[in-house]
């Protein structure tokens, strides 16, 4: 099977909440991913909704739902109100990620010697309403076997390190960190995904680990859309102001 891209739409939203009108417009860009053939979306709502909003959500769940195959997946901190969204919505997927109120970005994976319990009773929830749900997880076998127990279907590997190391002299070992965890959730029935500073450049290398079955890209695709458009953008301008 090949490895699914989930597309993190949470930049989009930034800008869009820079101004407080609806431009750019999330959906629009959904629906540009969607009908090139990716097959999935992710957002991310944080508590303080500065980038994806609760109501983004159920908006999303709209026309995913409209693409034959195609998988929302929503990620957050378990407080109150994300679960009553995530419960309300039923997206395929939920990844938990232990992220706190001012946090920039998701910079650890769960700390599940001290929240296995709290994150049991919530994987339980999640999965008797029929959504499939993935732990954000540092690549650390003791954490990874843990997360096993809380009855999870998969694991989000956090990727910054393997990220930031790439292309030094520490990429060999770190990459070898990585495969390992994911060969192991594997071996013990987890499903892997793998989300965080992926971009074009370093996502071929990780995905030899082999299995991986989502990557989830949200801050890459938005800096390398303007590498790859924003040249075409500018010239459209000239255009207008030559003419
Ligand atoms: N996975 C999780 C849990 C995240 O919080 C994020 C960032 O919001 C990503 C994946 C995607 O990371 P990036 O934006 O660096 O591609």
């Amino acid at each position: 099977m090949k490895t699914r891209l989930s597309v993190n739409l949470n930049k989009i939203a930034l800008l869009r909440n820079a101004r407080g009108k609806n431009f750019p417009d999330l959906d629009k860009y959904a629906r540009l991913c969607l009908d090139s053939g990716v097959k999935g979306i992710t957002l991310h709502p944080r508590p303080d909704q500065r980038h994806a909003t609760y109501a983004d959500v159920i908006a999303m769940s709209t026309i995913v739902s409209e693409y034959d195959g195609a998988e929302l997946n929503i990620e957050g901190n378990p407080i109150d109100r994300f679960m009553e969204v995530v419960l309300e919505n039923k997206p395929h997927q939920c990844t938990l990620v232990p992220d706190t109120p001012n946090q920039i970005t998701s910079d650890h994976g769960w700390d599940l010697k001290k929240d296995a319990q709290k994150v049991t009773r919530i994987v339980r929830k999640l999965k008797d309403s029929g959504i499939r749900v993935s732990l954000f997880m540092d690549a650390d076998l003791e954490q990874i076997e843990i997360a096993k127990n809380t009855g999870t279907d998969r694991i989000e590997l956090y990727t910054e390190e393997y990220a930031s190391s790439y292309g030094t002299k520490d990429s060999e070992g770190v990459f070898e960190i990585y495969r390992s965890a994911a060969l192991f959730a594997n071996k013990i029935g987890l499903q892997v995904n793998a989300g965080h500073d992926l971009n074009l450049i370093n996502l071929e290398k990780f995905l030899t680990i082999g299995n991986i079955k989502e990557v989830s890209i949200g801050h890459a695709i938005i800096v390398e859309s303007l590498d790859y458009g924003m040249e075409n953008t500018i010239k459209k301008y000239l255009k207008i102001l030559n003419a």
